[in-house]
């Protein structure tokens, strides 16, 4: 069966701007809390996608989350998030790192930036895991810190957001 989890949240920043900000998981993540805590600790998605609405609303940025188990589908939301003009995408492509030359087309298609994330350290694991279709790509990765790893990359994507002019140029910092 296909699970599919999706949460949105809408509140209005002090600048007029709103951030808005897609957290994309992809297949297994669903399980998570009972899928090989070893590797992807205790924390549910649940957990993790109201942490991350939950720290957007704090500061006026919308956050939107979306689980699948379906490359299609997964594809499907990136340009969905490209016609919808999201600002950032924070994507754990979970088993699709290793595989998926179509969802990392996906990404390049939309030229949203997005950080990839990992719960486990990728490199700290079997060989066929070291390789992943989306860093070259991503302006940043994180990887081995766990769920804390998805609220890191929701504060980089919120800082490279408030760096944004009105006419979403970067004044600090080069935009992607
Ligand atoms: C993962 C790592 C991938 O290798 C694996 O296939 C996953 C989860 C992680 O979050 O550590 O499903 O992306």
């Amino acid at each position: 069966m296909t699970t599919k989890r999706s949460s949105r949240t809408s509140v209005k920043s002090a600048s007029g701007l709103h951030p808005h900000v897609l957290v994309v998981h992809g297949p297994n993540l669903n399980l998570l809390g009972n899928r090989e805590p070893g590797h992807y600790g205790l924390d549910t998605l649940d957990d993790i996608n109201r942490a991350l609405v939950s720290r957007g609303e704090s500061v006026g940025a919308q956050i939107e989350t979306f689980q699948h188990n379906h490359e299609g589908a997964l594809i499907d939301r990136v340009h969905q998030a490209a016609r919808d003009h999201v600002d950032f995408i924070v994507i754990n492509p979970a088993g699709y790192t290793h595989t998926s030359v179509a969802l990392r087309d996906a990404l390049a298609a939309s030229a949203i930036p997005f950080v990839e994330i990992h719960l486990s350290n990728i490199y700290a694991r079997e060989s066929f895991r070291h390789h992943s279709y989306f860093s070259d790509l991503a302006v940043g990765v994180v990887s081995g810190l766990g769920a804390h790893g998805y609220e890191l990359a929701l504060e980089y994507a919120l800082r490279h957001l408030q760096n944004r002019t009105p006419h979403g140029s970067q004044k600090t910092e080069k935009a992607h």
